[in-house]
Formats: C-alpha cells, structure tokens, sequence
C-alpha cells in the first residue's frame, strides 16, 4: 500500500533536506506517494502566493503532511507563515520526542521523554496594540475548551505510550488568571486519569531542573511560548537540532514538522544537515506502522554518527548532505 503524503516545501536548506528524506524512505522500501506543494519563501520564489488555501485542501484530504521549515523572504513579513499553517490547520498540539541520537554529541545520553506543547492561543494569538505611543499590549488568551481539548491529547498519548507521569508547566503563581486556568484544566483533565500521576511544576523550575535532572521527566506539557522555549532548550540538552522533531496534530491531519532549518544561504549548496527533516521522518514512518523501518532509519543515522566519519559541517564534519544520505542509505542497506 503506498501512503499518500504532501511534502510541504518552505525553501531554503529544506529543498536539499526534503531530497534526503525521499531518498532514505525510498531505500527502506516503503512506498509514498508524494505531493510536493511549495509554501512561503518556496512558492513566493515561482511567483506564487505563499499559503495559498488548495494546500490546506491537500493537507486535510491527504491527512498527513512532512513539512519543512517555511521560510520568509529577506526582511520577513508581517506574519509568520509556520504559525499561519498550523492556525489554518487546526494543529492543536505539537508534540516533540526528545530522544537522543547515539554518536551525537549532547548534554545527557538515554533521554527519552516528551513535551507536548499546546499551540493555537497563548501570546501566540499575536493581539497586539499600541495604547499610546510608548505603550503596547500583547494579550494573552487561554481558553478553557482549548485547555480541555490539549490535555485529553496530552493525557491520552500519556496513555497509549505506557506514560507514568505527566507535568504540567506554568506560572500560576504569577499569572493567576490565565496560567491559572491552564493548570485548573489540567487537574480536571487528570483526575480521569488515575493510572497516570499528574505533577506541576513552574516554569523557570522547569528549566533548572532539565538542565540538571533531565531524566525525572516522561511526559511535559506547557502552553504556546513555554512549550516553545522548553522544547528549544530539551533540544539543546540531547545535541540540537538534529534529533528534534514536531508532530502536530489537528481534526484529521498530522504533520511531520522540521522545526529547525532556517538558512537560505546554503541552497543548492548541498550543506544541509539532513536530520531535521529525517527525524520527523523517521516518527511519520513509525505512526504509518512502519516500526521495523523507523528503527532501522534510526539505528543506520547512529551508526553514522557514531562512526564519526560523515557529518555536515554544522555537526564538525565536511561532508555534504547527499554524501551523509548516502552514508545512511549504505547503513539501512547492510
Ligand atoms: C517551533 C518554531 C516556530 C514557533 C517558529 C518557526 C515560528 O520555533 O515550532 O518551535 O515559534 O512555534
Ligand atoms: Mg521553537
């Protein structure tokens, strides 16, 4: 059975990462039809608009998509393209394994936990004014159907992956209202859940306590901006961004998301680290119930890392990415 999925191309370094992850799906012999679709900095370079509203259609007809890293032209916008997406899409979590890859360099080794991030309000709702000049506000929105709906998610993937514990991260002590409401949610949310030992955590503790006892954590959840600083900073903690991935899920779709990968400069240079995009790659394969190849891509990339001998230059090598691909595929085909 071949697996139809749109390949969301957002430019720069993606165009040579989306190569390598068609190319590694190919040689683990599992059959995807791809539809490439150009978005953002991609399409607006063929002159066409950058979230036009046929992708949405292929994106929920499709229900799945692998999407690099949108890209914006020199000077940005007025709105992010990444955000625009998920909004569009309905993507309600955002769900980032972190799990470390052997033969990377990272803080800590054996780190496999999870941060599911809510991501439709929050300071990401973006309402911002100036009141007066010199004075602007930026609101914060938490809803309580929102809340719900993100930790039924949260405590339902807590369940299917034989999760002990969830944490929920906040700043209720300061944000009474609003991270408040957030935190009252996730203990009615909890309660269902006696199997699963519900923990609160403030976030600035949340940080000292991932960087010095990262292996306390199995599952983490955090509102929109928290969720995107602590995933940034979990990346950090197991060698960046090469082993992170996002999967976000909305009503009746999935997407694979490269969260990292922003350079221009190097297109068509064939530098592009192609972990960013195999990682989600790698998860898209394992959710279609290819377990076998998940694996199999995962242990040939570590094989490669640990190896030392082929890396991109951003991970202390020289190799380019159809070289470190190649070395992949030579591993997954052994
Ligand atoms: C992420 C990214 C995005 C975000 C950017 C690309 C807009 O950092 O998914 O973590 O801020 O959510
Ligand atoms: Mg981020």
């Amino acid at each position: 059975m071949s697996h139809h999925v749109v390949l969301v191309q957002g430019g720069g370094i993606g165009t040579d990462q989306a190569v390598a992850a068609q190319r590694v799906v190919a040689a683990l012999g599992v059959a995807i039809d791809w539809q490439e679709v150009p978005a953002g900095l991609a399409a607006q370079e063929k002159n066409l608009p950058p979230l036009p509203n046929e992708l949405f259609d292929q994106v929920r007809a499709a229900g799945v998509a692998l999407k690099t890293k949108l890209l914006h032209p020199p000077g940005g916008g007025d709105e992010n393209y990444n955000i625009h997406f998920r909004h569009d899409l309905g993507l309600f979590a955002s769900v980032r394994p972190i799990h470390d890859f052997a033969g990377l360099p990272g803080r800590f080794t054996g780190l496999d936990f999870v941060l599911v991030r809510e991501t439709t309000e929050d300071l990401y709702a973006a309402i911002e004014h100036e009141i007066v000049s010199g004075v602007v506000q930026s609101i914060k929105v938490v809803t309580e159907a929102a809340c719900k709906r993100f930790f039924e998610f949260t405590f339902e993937l807590a369940k299917a992956q034989g999760r002990k514990s969830v944490h929920c991260i906040h700043k209720a002590n300061i944000l009474k209202m609003a991270d408040g409401l957030f935190l009252d949610c996730f203990r009615r949310v909890a309660a269902g859940y006696p199997e699963i030992t519900p923990k609160e955590l403030i976030v600035d503790n949340a940080c000292m306590q991932l960087v010095s006892k990262p292996q306390q954590f199995d599952v983490l959840c955090a509102g929109n901006l928290y969720g995107d600083l602590l995933s940034d900073l979990a990346a950090g903690l197991i060698g960046g961004i090469s082993a992170t991935a996002a999967v976000s899920h909305g009503p009746g779709v999935r997407v694979y998301e490269a969260i990292h990968g922003g350079l221009r400069e190097w297109v068509g240079e064939d530098r592009a680290n192609p972990l960013p995009l195999l990682t989600p790659t790698m998860h898209m394969l394992h959710d279609f119930g290819h377990v076998e190849q998940a694996k199999k891509l995962r242990s040939a990339v570590e094989s490669v890392l640990t190896a030392g001998l082929v890396r991109t230059y951003d991970l202390g090598g020289t190799a380019g990415t159809r070289a470190m691909t190649d070395a992949i595929i030579d591993e997954i085909n052994k």
